[in-house]
């Protein structure tokens, strides 16, 4: 089995791995009660787009739209702001928590909008946004190109384009966790991403101008078993090889995770993850 195929499978996607936000969830857990920094990564990323008032944004693969979510308070007024995703499930949980916010931010005449797209067909008029916006998700694209060359088209003349993805040796200690669970059923190496810390100024450096990279410093020392094989499981590569038939590795898995956090106080992952910043270079 390759993981690379279903990373990019539009169905599987859609109906298994972003059904609803529960993998996610167990992911987003780990982070916020375990990372080394003080910083929440959904404010850092944030306070990067340095959002003015009167701003049209637009963000694609927005998941359970917690980008807006967790920074209702700090959003200036008078934004339009469009969330995109390919699953269904996605877009009814931010469409939900998003008209609830909507109605909180009244006064302030921001406004929310969410829809199914692929990032690759944008639905959206040539020169439609100030910024677009594209957070852990250009990986799961199969045609980055055309994905990026959608993006240069709504975004206006100079607009801002801000994608997060993570390095190479990002969590690289639980890649290694969920190959002790995955066994011999998979290749022992992790799939690199399509687009990643590495190669996307080159990725990004033919559609957009003035292309720069800010990192956020993190890690994790995590000081419990179960939150980290909630992680585990969320994974791709521990779903599709059917963690339930390994019930020996697992339990093998827990108990050296619990010996590791006894002899050192935690498990140790380290963490590599930042934004490039682009500017449209059309106009
Ligand atoms: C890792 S999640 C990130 C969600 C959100 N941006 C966040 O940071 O919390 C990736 C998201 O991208 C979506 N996605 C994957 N391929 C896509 C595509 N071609 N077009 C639009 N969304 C896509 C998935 O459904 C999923 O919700």
């Amino acid at each position: 089995m390759t993981l690379e195929p279903i990373f990019q499978d539009k169905t599987y996607l859609r109906e298994r791995q972003y059904r609803d936000s529960r993998n996610l969830d167990a992911r987003a857990a780990l982070h916020r009660d375990y990372s080394t920094s003080s910083l929440d990564w959904q404010a850092w990323v944030f306070a990067q787009l340095e959002l003015e008032p009167n701003t049209a944004v637009l963000e694609c693969g927005c998941g359970p739209g917690w980008l807006w979510r967790e920074n209702l308070a700090r959003i200036p007024a008078n934004c339009q702001i469009t969330l995109t995703d390919l699953s269904p499930g996605m877009v009814a949980e931010a469409e939900a928590a998003l008209n609830e916010a909507e109605s909180a931010l009244a006064d302030s005449g921001t406004t929310f909008q969410v829809r199914e797209a692929n990032t690759e067909a944008l639905p959206f008029a040539d020169d439609s946004f100030d910024m677009v916006v594209a957070n852990h998700m250009l990986y799961h694209v199969p045609h980055l190109d055309t994905a990026l060359a959608e993006i240069r088209r709504v975004l206006k003349p100079h607009g801002r384009f801000l994608a997060a993805t993570n390095g190479d040796n990002h969590m690289r200690e639980l890649k290694e966790l969920a190959f002790r669970v995955a066994g011999d059923a998979v290749p022992q190496k992790w799939p690199q991403l399509t687009f990643r810390l590495e190669n996307g100024r080159d990725l990004l450096a033919p559609y957009f101008n003035d292309v720069s990279l800010r990192l956020f410093a993190d890690g994790l020392a995590v000081t419990a078993v179960e939150p980290l094989m909630a992680y585990l499981h969320s994974m791709s590569l521990t779903q599709e090889v059917g963690a339930d038939q390994l019930t020996e590795e697992i339990a093998a898995l827990e108990q050296h995770i619990a010996a590791t956090i006894a002899a050192e106080g935690a498990y140790h992952i380290q963490k590599e993850t930042g934004l490039f910043i682009a500017r449209n270079g059309r106009g």
